[in-house]
C-alpha cells in the first residue's frame, strides 16, 4: 500500500511537473527543420534564448528532415496550448493539415526562414532577402570572372537545394537573373547541360547528394582537362559536396565557388580558397525580429514588417521582413563574422 502511494505520488508530481511546464500563457512553439545543418541550431538557440529573455516560455523542436516528425511536433505543440507558433518548414507544401488546425484553435504562425506555402493559416514571415542572395552570388561570378567584359567562353556548373523549400526559386532565379542573359549569348556555357532548376536541385540540401552529382558531372565532362571556371552553389552544404568531389577527382584551376550561411566547415574552406564567397545571413538578427513578431502578437499589436509585396504562398501575400544579407569572402570575412562576435578566430582555426 505504502509503494502504491508512494508510486501515485510521484506520478503526481510528474504530471504536476509537466503540466506546470507549459502552464502558463505565453509558450512559443518553434520548429525547426533539422539538427544536421549548423544554422538552424543557432536559429533555434538564438530564438529559444531570445523569447526566453523576453519572458516567453519555448517549446523547440527539430524535425529531423522528416515531414511527418515536424508535423506530429506541431501538433504537439498546439495541444500543450502554445500562443504562437513560429515554423521553419521541412516541406513547405505539407503542412497545411496540421495548420489548419491552429488556425482554428486562433494561434498564428510565423513562417521562419522558409515560407510555408498554400496554407491560409500562415499570418507572416520572416526571412532574409532571398532574392538578393541569390542576385550575390550571380553577381560574385558575374565580377569574378568579368563577364561583362571578357570574351569567354567560360564553363560553368550550377547546383541548388531542396524542391520543397520556396527558397530556392529566390536563390536560384535571382542568381540566374544575373547570369542567363551569359548562357544565352554563350559566354557562359554549361558542359553537363545542367541548367534547369530542377535538374540541379538537391534534396534535402545534402552534401552527400551534391558530391555524388558532381562526381558524375566531372566524370563525364571534366575528366579530359577541361576546366571548371565557376559553380553556382545556392549554400554551403551544397557547396560542401561540390568542394568534396573537386578534391577527389579535379586537377584542373581551381573554379569560383558560391555559397551562403558561412557554415564553420565552409568558412575553413573560404579562408584556405577553396570556396570563393559565402552570403553571410545573421541568424541573430532574424531571431531578434521574429522575436519582436511574437512580442506584438502576444501584446495584440501589428508586427514589424517591411515587405507587403514579394512572398505570395498561394492563398495571397504574406506580410513579411526581410533581413539584409551581407557577401562574405577570404578579404572581409574577419570584420563579418569575428568582429560581430558571430565566430571566434579558434572556431575557424
Ligand atoms: C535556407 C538556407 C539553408 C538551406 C538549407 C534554406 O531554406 O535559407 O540558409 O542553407 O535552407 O538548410
Amino acid at each position: 500500500m505504502k509503494k502504491l502511494l508512494a508510486f501515485v505520488l510521484v506520478a503526481c508530481m510528474i504530471l504536476a511537473l509537466g503540466a506546470t511546464a507549459f502552464a502558463d500563457d505565453n509558450l512559443v512553439g518553434v520548429a525547426m527543420p533539422t539538427k544536421d545543418l549548423q544554422r538552424w541550431n543557432q536559429d533555434g538557440e538564438n530564438m529559444k534564448a531570445q523569447l526566453e529573455a523576453a519572458g516567453y516560455q519555448v517549446d523547440l523542436q527539430y524535425g529531423a528532415n522528416d515531414i511527418a516528425t515536424q508535423v506530429s511536433q506541431i501538433e504537439n505543440m498546439i495541444a500543450n496550448g502554445c500562443k504562437v507558433l513560429v515554423i521553419a518548414s521541412i516541406d513547405g507544401d505539407s503542412l497545411g493539415t496540421v495548420l489548419a488546425q491552429a488556425k482554428e484553435a486562433g494561434i498564428p504562425v510565423i513562417a521562419y526562414d522558409r515560407l510555408i506555402m498554400n496554407s491560409d493559416a500562415v499570418s507572416y514571415y520572416a526571412t532574409f532577402d532571398n532574392w538578393l542572395v541569390g542576385v550575390t552570388q550571380g553577381k560574385f561570378i558575374e565580377k569574378a570572372l568579368d563577364l561583362e567584359n571578357a570574351a569567354g567562353p567560360f564553363n560553368m556548373e550550377f547546383i541548388t537545394g531542396d524542391p520543397g523549400d520556396n527558397n530556392i526559386n529566390f536563390f536560384f532565379d535571382g542568381a540566374m537573373s544575373v547570369l542567363q542573359p551569359y548562357l544565352d549569348n554563350g559566354k557562359v556555357v554549361c558542359p553537363s547541360g545542367q541548367t534547369e532548376k530542377a535538374v540541379v536541385a538537391t534534396a534535402n540540401w545534402a552534401t552527400d547528394a551534391a558530391q555524388a552529382r558532381f562526381e558524375n558531372i566531372l566524370a563525364a565532362n571534366y575528366s579530359d582537362g577541361t576546366q571548371l571556371d565557376a559553380v553556382l552553389a545556392s549554400n554551403d552544404s551544397t557547396a560542401l559536396g561540390v568542394e568534396n568531389a573537386l578534391a577527389a577527382s579535379y586537377t584542373g584551376a581551381y573554379p569560383i565557388i558560391t555559397g551562403q550561411d558561412c557554415d564553420i566547415a565552409i568558412m575553413k574552406n573560404l579562408i584556405e580558397g577553396k570556396q570563393a564567397m559565402s552570403v553571410f545571413k545573421d541568424t541573430r538578427t532574424l531571431a531578434s525580429k521574429v522575436v519582436e513578431m511574437v512580442d506584438a502578437l502576444m501584446k495584440g499589436a501589428e508586427p514589424p514588417v517591411n515587405d507587403t509585396e514579394t512572398y505570395d504562398n498561394g492563398t495571397g501575400i504574406i506580410p513579411s521582413f526581410l533581413c539584409e544579407p551581407v557577401a562574405c569572402t577570404a578579404d572581409n570575412y574577419k570584420e563579418i563574422v569575428i568582429d560581430s562576435g558571430y565566430y571566434t578566430e579558434d572556431q575557424l582555426a
